[in-house]
């Protein structure tokens, strides 16, 4: 199988590479090799490497910076993906694309389904929800994953952000007031990939960590595993503090729970999220 990757500097881009099968290929493109807004660079990079699939790590995911650079942002996440569905169809590769929790609005009180009705309170969410739209409009057998509150040990992310926050501070405020599920992002690539070897119907998935938390619960079992696996010696208290305390540019939802019943059909076990953190926190450097 002949990958073609996109954003593979970023968290899912590069536990994509680390867990690439025996046998097959890739050829992984960062935003200077391969800006997936420029169609025509698009156009030939495909047309030159014929893949079968395409991956689309590529994203813009400041969510709080897309609501003063709304352009960018519409760029790299609804024209990008388009972009990819276009040259995909052209050489009749399949493409696989990733997109969020926060293209719902957080009002449910049940973890939302494929089907639930989006409505984005935030300009990263809209311009992935568009993404999502223009991928399916053109082609229709593109796997799309919705995901969430993903973190690794690669890039920027919160288990990172609260260990770099841990040293030197008593207590710390973290929102206790919008649920999700955290979701290691080498799962993520384990679970595009079975989909993709099991050739599964084209369409929505959700997938997500196997159980939902607050920030301010993720920041518990953060802490704990790092003082569990001797990261840190002392680890700050947690406060929790509501969503109003912690002003943001950007609107969350208060609940972004994904029910993934859908793709746990398909044989992909959910991210074990709390072991994750733990394999994580002993490979950060604190
Ligand atoms: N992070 C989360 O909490 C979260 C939650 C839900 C869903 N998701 C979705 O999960 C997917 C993977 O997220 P991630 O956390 O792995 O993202 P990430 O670490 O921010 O990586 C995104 C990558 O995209 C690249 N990129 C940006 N603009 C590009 C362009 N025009 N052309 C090509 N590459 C470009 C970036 O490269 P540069 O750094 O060089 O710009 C970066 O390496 C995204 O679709 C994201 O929306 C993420």
């Amino acid at each position: 199988m002949k990958v073609l990757l996109t954003g593979a500097k970023g968290q899912l881009g590069r536990c994509f590479c680390d867990r690439l099968p025996t046998g097959w290929s890739v050829l992984a493109t960062d935003s200077d090799s391969l800006d997936i807004t420029d169609l025509e660079k698009v156009q030939s990079v495909v047309a030159e490497y014929q893949p079968d699939v395409i991956v689309n790590a590529a994203a813009y995911t400041a969510v709080d910076k897309a609501e003063s650079e709304q352009d960018v942002a519409m760029l790299i996440n609804e024209i990008g993906p388009k972009n990819l569905a276009l040259a995909a169809n052209a050489c009749g590769a399949r493409l696989v694309h990733i997109s969020t929790d926060y293209v719902f609005d957080g009002e449910a009180t049940a973890p939302y389904v494929e089907m639930a009705a989006t409505n984005p309170l935030g300009v990263y969410g809209k311009t992935k929800l568009n993404g999502e739209l223009a991928v399916s409009e053109i082609q229709p057998a593109a796997l799309i994953i919705r995901t969430a509150w993903v973190f690794s040990e690669y890039g920027n992310n919160f288990v990172k952000t609260m260990l770099r926050l841990a040293q030197g501070r008593e207590s710390l405020g973290i929102v206790a007031d919008q649920r999700g599920c955290p979701t290691y992002a080498g799962d993520i690539a384990a679970a595009l990939l079975v989909l993709l070897q099991k050739e599964a119907p084209g369409g929505i998935y959700h997938f997500c960590g196997n159980s939902e938390v607050t920030w301010s619960e993720f920041a518990e079992v953060i802490f704990a595993s790092a003082l569990q696996q001797k990261v840190l010696t002392q680890v700050p208290a947690v406060n929790g503090i509501t969503t109003e305390q912690y002003p943001t540019p950007a609107k969350r939802p208060k609940y972004s729970v994904l029910n993934c019943t859908k793709i746990r059909n398909e044989g992909v076990e959910l991210s074990p999220w709390k072991e994750r953190v733990s394999f994580v926190v002993t490979r950060c450097q604190v």
